[in-house]
C-alpha cells in the first residue's frame, strides 16, 4: 500500500481534551455574532411576504415610517440595486415578485428591536395573487432532471440492466418511501450585525464560513472581496443552514449601506428561520430490489424526486448512497426534481444520505424478510469487495465489524424475528438495524499560516468555524502533533476572514481540509526554520491534493441498532435504546466526538418519531413553524445513547488518518427505528416519522 501524505505521529490527537472554548463559553465572553458590543447600533426587522405566489402592486410604508424610532423602511421600490442578481435567494427587493410565501419584501431599521418589529407590522401590502403550488407529489408535471444534484453528483447513474435483473429476480421489493420537510433548528437563530464604513462592510454573522459569506455577499455589493470582512468567532450550530449566506444577510448589508457608520443588527426570529434559513427537501423514492433466495443481490434501483423554489434551483442527492452501498451488478439511480411556490431548500445534516439511507435501509429490511434471512445477515452478504461505482478500492471500510459490535452491543441474538412476538409490561418490543455511511470530502481552498511565537509558542491561524462542535479543540491538538509541541503551546484562530481562507464547515470536511492546511504549514514552517524557529518566523500551507482521493473510494461507515416500544393500547411509540458504532478514521478528540455522535442520532431519533414540517396548501407555507408544534427531541425522549466507535486508522484519507463525524451519526437512525417498529409490531412504516396512528 502507497502512502501518499505522510503521516502524523499521535501526541495530542486521540486524547479526550477538554473544549478549548469550553470556559469562555460557560462564563459568557463567548461572543456570538448578536453579541459583538456596538456603539449606538439600530435594529433591522423584516417584512415578509403574505402571499405564497405573485407581485406587490402596491407597499405602503407611511404608517412605519411615522413610529419613533424609526430611521429606514426598505422596500423593493427605494432599496439599492444590486450589481449581481444571479442567486435567486440572495437577490431581494430587486423587484415586486414574490415567489414564496415569507420571502423578505423590506425591512424597517429603527433605534430598538421592539420599534422595528411594531413598525414592520404596519407595513401594508396589496398583491396580485396568482395560483401556488406547494406540495410535492409523485408523478408531478414540473418533474425534471437538474444538470446535476447538490454536491455536484451526476443526476443519474446506470450500471447494466436493472429492469431485465428485476424480471429475472427470484425475490423482489418495490416500494415508495416519503420523508417529510424538515427545518434545522439549531440553538443559536441566524442573526447578523452589518457595518458599512468608508467603502468596507463588516459583518459578524453566524455562519459556517466567513470566507464563503464573503465570497457570496461581495458581488451583491460590487465590492471586491477585500472590501469584505466577515467576523464569527462562536457559533451555535447550523447542521447545514449557516453553510452560505442567505437573503437576511444580504437585507442587513443594505440596511447598513442606507445608513453607512451605523451598526445593523439583525437577528431572525425563530419562525422567520422557517422561510428564511433553508430546509430539508420532502423526499419521494421508489426503492427496486431484486435479490436471489440467499440475499445476494442482482439489482438495485432508486428513483429520487424532491422539490427547490422558483428562484434557485438546490436538488437533494437522495440517491447517490445507493450507487457505491452494496454490491449489486446492475444499479440505477435518478434525480427528478420540481420548482413549486415555497422557500429555497438547502444542506441539512447530511443532505443525500440522510433521507437516502432511510429508503434504501427500511428496503433491505423489507427483503431481508422475504428472503428469511437476518438483516445484519443480508447486509453482510452483500458487501462489495471495490465500490461499485467507480471500481476503486475503498481506503477502508468496515461496516460488517460496525454491525456485529453494534450486534453485540444491543443483543441483537435475543431478536425474535417474528412481528409482534416480544410483549413486554403491555409494550411491543422489537429491534431494528441500518447501515451508516458518510464521504469523506477534501475539498481545496483552505490554507493555514503558522507563526513562531516567543517561548516556543505558536500561533495558528485560519478562517475556519467552530460550530460547537469542538473543531477549536481539534485543530489545535492536530497542530500541536504537527509542530511536535504540547497542546498548551498552540494559540489558534479562526472564524475571520482576516485569517486564511478557510471552506465551509460542511461536508462533515472541517477537519480534513483545515486540519490538512495546518498539517502543511507546520511543516513548511520546520522546513524552512528548523525544529526550534526564532520568534517572528511563518509559514503558510494550503489543504493541497490528495492523489489516493482518485485511486480510493473513501467513506465512513457506521451501524445503527435501535430498540423501539409501542404502547399495545395506545400505539405510543418510544425508542428508548439506540446503539451507534462508527468507523470514522482516527478519532482526534474522543470527547468531542462522541458529542457529535450522540447529537447526530439524536437528531435521528427526531426525524424518526418528531420533525415534520406540515405545509398548508391552502395559505402555501408551513404552518407548524415553532417550537410549540415542530417537536424536537427532548431529553425525555432519550432514553440510553450508546455510541463508540472501532479502532480505525485509515493511511489514505489525509496526514490524521481521520474522517469526518459530524454527519453519519443522524444517516441510518431513522431506518433503525422504524425497522424496529416492523419487529415490534408488524406495521411497515415507510412514512416518516413514524407516529402512533400507524398502529392503531
Ligand atoms: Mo452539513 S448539512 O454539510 O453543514
Amino acid at each position: 500500500m502507497t502512502t501518499t501524505e505522510q503521516r502524523l505521529t499521535p501526541r495530542a490527537m486521540g486524547v479526550p481534551l477538554d473544549r478549548l472554548d469550553g470556559p469562555a463559553k460557560v462564563t459568557g465572553t463567548a461572543r456570538y455574532a448578536f453579541e459583538h458590543p456596538q456603539t449606538q447600533p439600530l435594529y433591522l426587522h423584516p417584512v415578509q411576504a403574505t402571499v405564497a405566489a405573485g407581485r406587490i402592486t402596491a407597499i405602503e410604508t407611511g404608517a412605519a415610517e411615522a413610529v419613533p424610532g424609526v430611521l429606514a423602511v426598505l422596500t423593493h421600490l427605494n432599496a439599492p440595486r444590486l450589481a449581481d442578481t444571479s442567486d435567486g435567494e440572495l437577490a431581494i427587493l430587486q423587484s415586486g415578485g414574490v415567489a414564496f410565501r415569507g420571502q423578505i419584501i423590506g425591512g424597517v431599521v429603527a433605534t430598538s428591536p421592539e420599534t422595528a418589529r411594531h413598525a414592520a407590522s404596519l407595513v401594508r401590502t396589496a398583491y396580485d395573487e396568482q395560483p401556488h403550488d406547494v406540495v410535492l407529489r409523485a408523478g408531478h408535471e414540473g418533474l425534471y432532471a437538474p444538470d446535476s444534484v447538490n454536491g455536484g453528483y451526476d443526476t443519474d447513474q446506470v450500471q447494466g440492466d436493472v429492469e431485465a435483473a428485476l424480471a429475472s429476480a427470484d425475490v423482489t421489493v418495490d416500494q415508495t418511501y416519503t420523508t417529510p420537510t424538515l427545518h434545522n433548528n439549531p440553538m443559536e437563530p441566524h442573526s447578523t450585525i452589518a457595518v458599512w464604513d468608508d467603502g468596507q462592510l463588516t459583518l459578524y454573522d453566524s455562519t459556517q464560513g466567513v470566507h464563503m459569506v464573503r465570497k457570496s455577499v461581495a458581488p451583491l455589493f460590487g465590492l471586491d472581496p477585500e472590501q469584505v470582512r466577515v467576523i464569527s468567532p462562536h457559533v451555535g450550530g447550523g447542521f447545514g443552514s449557516k453553510g452560505n449566506a442567505h437573503a437576511h444577510v444580504v437585507l442587513a448589508a443594505m440596511a447598513a449601506r442606507q445608513l453607512p457608520g451605523r451598526p445593523v443588527k439583525l437577528a431572525l426570529t425563530r419562525q422567520q428561520m422557517f422561510f428564511l434559513a433553508g430546509y430539508r427537501t420532502p423526499t419521494l423514492q421508489r426503492v427496486r430490489l431484486g435479490a436471489d433466495r440467499d440475499g445476494r443481490f442482482s439489482a438495485i434501483s432508486v428513483e429520487a424526486i424532491s422539490q427547490t423554489a422558483r428562484i434557485k434551483e438546490f436538488t437533494e442527492q437522495t440517491a447517490v448512497a445507493a450507487r457505491m452501498m452494496y454490491a449489486a451488478p446492475n444499479r440505477r439511480t435518478t434525480h427528478r426534481v420540481t420548482r413549486l411556490d415555497v422557500p429555497v431548500p438547502s444542506w441539512m445534516r447530511a443532505p443525500g444520505e440522510c433521507p437516502g439511507m432511510f429508503a434504501a435501509e427500511v428496503a433491505m429490511d423489507e427483503l431481508a424478510e422475504a428472503c428469511g434471512l437476518d438483516p445484519v445477515e443480508l447486509r453482510v452478504r452483500n458487501e462489495p469487495e471495490t465500490d461499485p461505482e467507480t471500481g476503486h478500492p475503498f481506503s477502508s471500510r468496515n461496516l460488517v465489524a460496525c454491525l456485529r459490535e453494534g450486534a453485540r452491543r444491543i443483543g441483537w441474538e435475543r431478536r425474535d424475528p417474528t412481528p409482534g412476538a416480544r410483549r413486554e409490561n403491555g409494550a411491543l418490543v422489537g429491534l431494528g438495524v441500518s447501515a451508516s455511511v458518510y464521504p469523506v470530502f477534501r475539498m481545496p481552498g483552505s490554507a493555514a499560516r503558522v507563526r513562531a511565537e516567543a517561548g516556543g509558542r505558536y500561533t495558528v491561524s485560519i478562517g475556519a468555524a467552530d460550530l460547537g462542535t469542538g473543531t477549536w479543540t481539534a485543530l489545535t491538538q492536530i497542530a500541536a502533533d504537527a509542530l511536535e509541541v504540547p497542546v498548551e503551546h498552540v494559540d489558534l484562530r479562526i472564524g475571520d476572514t482576516a485569517l486564511p481562507p478557510a471552506t465551509v464547515a460542511g461536508g462533515s470536511s472541517g477537519i480534513t481540509c483545515w486540519g490538512s492546511a495546518i498539517v502543511h504549514a507546520a511543516r513548511e514552517l520546520r522546513g524552512q526554520h528548523g525544529r526550534s524557529p526564532a520568534e517572528g518566523a511563518e509559514a503558510v500551507g494550503e489543504t493541497g491534493d490528495n492523489p489516493d482521493t482518485e485511486r480510493y473510494a473513501m467513506y465512513a461507515f457506521g451501524a445503527q441498532f435501535a430498540e423501539v416500544r409501542v404502547d399495545a393500547d395506545t400505539g405510543e411509540v418510544r425508542a428508548p435504546r439506540l446503539v451507534g458504532v462508527f468507523a470514522a478514521g482516527r478519532i482526534i478528540n474522543p470527547k468531542t466526538a462522541r458529542s457529535q455522535l450522540l447529537g447526530g442520532m439524536t437528531m435521528g431519533l427526531s426525524m424518526a418519531l418528531y420533525e415534520q414540517s406540515h405545509v398548508d396548501p391552502s395559505i402555501g407555507q408551513v404552518a407548524n413553524h415553532d417550537f410549540a408544534e415542530y417537536h424536537i427531541a427532548t431529553n425525555a425522549d432519550i432514553g440510553s445513547l450508546d455510541v463508540s466507535w472501532l479502532d480505525e486508522d485509515d493511511p489514505h484519507v489525509n496526514a490524521m488518518g481521520s474522517k469526518g463525524i459530524g454527519e453519519i451519526g443522524i444517516v441510518g437512525t431513522a431506518a433503525a427505528v422504524a425497522n424496529a417498529a416492523y419487529n415490534a409490531t408488524g406495521v411497515r412504516i415507510r412514512d416518516l416519522p413514524v407516529t402512533l396512528d400507524a398502529f392503531l
